[in-house]
């Protein structure tokens, strides 16, 4: 079966990036969120963001407006039924994502790919869930999704073979490059990247260095394009703060503690660039 059409569930920041570089590729995106609002929000993201792409010659203006008539924004997720794989953005939150797999499970074609773009849940646990779990993937994006190169796609321990080859071809046809990695808390990206940004905060905290110096040194000294306290902010300091629970409580080393000064922090509100303050003010 020739993959043509892709559900995406969720038109926040990671959803409405990977209906806008499938729809790009030219495929036919059903982009189903649970409200009008955020679809809007989502499509007009994308029109930003493809409007870049033609300033910055990357595409055409006819190529935008292609893409833009590829991308079928819904709020029923029934509509989904005749997708040919599905890629879910939602909240990361695991009862969402265990209403959502269910009932993926439930409307989609048996032999359909449910994909997860989570930066931290088990592919594993969202695999036991349905009755496909050797078609269940972590096919996961990064932040811009249009410009970031990579996507890690983890393996649960059920995954097929033929599901990882399905799910790493059309990375490549999205013009990314896949790496694989297997099912364990953080996979290797925030595995990595989260005790850095967690580690940086310390810094702070303990008052080695105010969040400007630290972010210098890592720009200037590691050739990094943000500073560890920038894309944390970026990243979002909630998204942070619950990966780094999610690696205490699988791998139970108290060395991801998360950093005391990011809990008060998301406690206070201050969740980075989306919601005006985090390490800086926006
Ligand atoms: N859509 C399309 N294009 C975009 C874009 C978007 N949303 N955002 C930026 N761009 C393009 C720009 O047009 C520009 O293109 P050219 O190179 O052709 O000029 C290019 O990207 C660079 O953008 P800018 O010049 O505006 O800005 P910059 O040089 O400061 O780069 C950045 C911005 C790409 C975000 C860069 O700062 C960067 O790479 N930061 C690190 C991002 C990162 O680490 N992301 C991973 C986060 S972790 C994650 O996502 C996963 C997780 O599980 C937490």
């Amino acid at each position: 079966m020739e993959i043509q059409r892709i559900g995406v569930i969720g038109a926040g920041t990671m959803g409405n990036g990977i209906a806008h570089v499938f729809a790009r590729s030219g495929y036919s995106v059903v982009l189903c969120d649970v409200e009008q609002r955020f679809l809007d929000r989502g499509l007009a993201t994308i029109t930003k963001n493809l409007d870049r792409e033609v300033a910055k010659n990357k595409i055409s203006a006819e190529d935008k407006a292609a893409a833009l008539k590829k991308i079928e924004p819904v709020t029923d997720r029934g509509r989904l039924a005749d997708c040919d794989f599905i890629v879910e953005a939602a909240t990361e939150k695991f009862e969402i994502k265990t209403e959502i797999f269910r009932d993926l499970d439930r409307l989609a074609r048996p032999e359909v790919i449910l994909a997860s773009n989570t930066s931290s849940i088990s592919i594993t646990k969202l695999a036991a869930l349905t009755k496909r779990p050797d078609k269940v993937i972590g096919m996961h994006f990064f932040n811009p999704v249009p410009v970031m190169q990579l996507v890690e796609v983890i393996r649960g321990l059920a995954t097929s073979p033929e599901t990882f080859s399905e799910t790493r071809d059309l990375a490549i046809k999205l013009d990314k490059t896949p790496v694989e990695v297997n099912d364990a808390p953080g996979f290797v990206s925030n595995r990595v990247l989260m005790p850095l940004l967690n580690e940086a905060m310390y810094t702070v905290m303990e008052g080695v260095a105010t969040p400007e110096a630290v972010d210098e040194v890592f720009k200037l000294g590691m050739a990094h394009p943000m500073g560890p306290l920038t894309l944390a902010d970026f990243i979002g300091l909630d998204v942070c703060l619950d990966i780094m629970r999610v690696m205490l409580d699988g791998l139970g080393d108290p060395k991801y503690r998360p950093c005391p000064l990011l809990i008060k922090m998301v406690d206070a509100g201050w969740l980075g660039r989306k919601s005006g303050r985090g390490f800086y003010k926006y």
